[in-house]
């Protein structure tokens, strides 16, 4: 999907719920086209459902329920009364990397060009160069490109995690989601995904969760701050670290002062 301006992304008057709870309460941000933004907050605070709100990832739960309007690049995504979403090529656009490297039982090669294959994206003559190439974007070349027809199981929890990221770039996302991508990775690993997220944010619209305030203010523009069911501050990030309107948005900081 194109979009005609330079938001990619208008929440207004949002709500969130589980069943009958609420989990979000009016949420109204904006995100920009090819900008970081990082999403903080407590554990339950909604990170996760909000991230998973922008691809409409939360579909697969039966009892979750989405008020107000999302909409990418125009288009008001949770609008089905003209069977006007294609979910699929929406999540197409925005990819997602989750916090536990999700892989599928096959080989590294197989892996990364999962979506390409399925979606038909490229033809077969440019697959090997594909996987060249992300498998290089992710730092991870060097060390699988003697044993690309080995399994994908055999690579450590900081290898797979790049290995998910490839496979979802290699499908040309215009956003990219990442829910807490270094959470589980040795210093190595989180730097090369630090880096990476840098390099992409000047082609793509990332926007990631972590629970590390320190990584939020190197790599976002952004910084969305959920407290107590709602979006209590967001806005630039000297703003939110330096100067934070909100006590809640201050004592959080304080608290994670490391
Ligand atoms: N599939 C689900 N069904 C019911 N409640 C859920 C589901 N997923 C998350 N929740 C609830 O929604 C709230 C926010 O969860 P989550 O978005 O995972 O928070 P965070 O990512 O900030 O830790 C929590 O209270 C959690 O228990
Ligand atoms: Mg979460």
């Amino acid at each position: 999907m194109d979009c005609p301006s330079d938001t990619v992304f208008i929440l207004e008057d949002v709500n969130l719920f589980f069943g009958s709870v609420p989990i979000l309460t009016d949420v109204n941000i904006t995100i920009r086209q090819r900008s970081i933004t990082s999403i903080i907050g407590p554990s339950g605070s909604g990170k996760s459902t909000l991230l998973r709100t922008l691809n409409r990832l939360n579909d697969h739960y039966p009892t979750f329920r989405c008020t107000g309007l999302v909409s990418y690049c125009g288009n008001s995504i949770y609008d089905n009364r003209n069977g006007s979403v294609d979910v699929s090529r929406l999540r197409q656009d925005i990819g997602m990397v989750f916090q536990k490297p999700c892989l599928f039982p096959t080989s590294i090669y197989e892996n990364v060009l999962f979506g390409v294959k399925r979606l038909k994206l490229r033809p077969k003559s440019e697959f090997y160069e594909i996987a060249e190439t992300m498998l290089r974007a992710v730092f991870l070349w060097d060390e699988v490109k003697d044993r690309l027809k080995h399994s994908a199981n055999e690579l450590s929890q900081g290898q797979q995690q790049r290995l998910s990221l490839a496979r979802a770039l290699a499908c040309e996302p215009k956003v990219l989601l990442l829910d807490e991508p270094t959470a589980s990775l040795d210093p190595k690993s989180s730097e090369a995904i630090e880096s990476l997220i840098l390099k992409l944010g000047t082609r793509l619209t990332v926007i990631f969760v972590t629970h590390h305030l320190e990584q939020a203010k190197q790599l976002s523009e952004t910084v969305i701050f959920l407290s107590d069911g709602c979006v209590c501050e967001w806005g630039g990030v000297d703003a939110i670290f330096s100067c934070p309107d909100k006590i809640m948005t201050q004592q959080y900081l304080a608290g994670h002062a490391s």
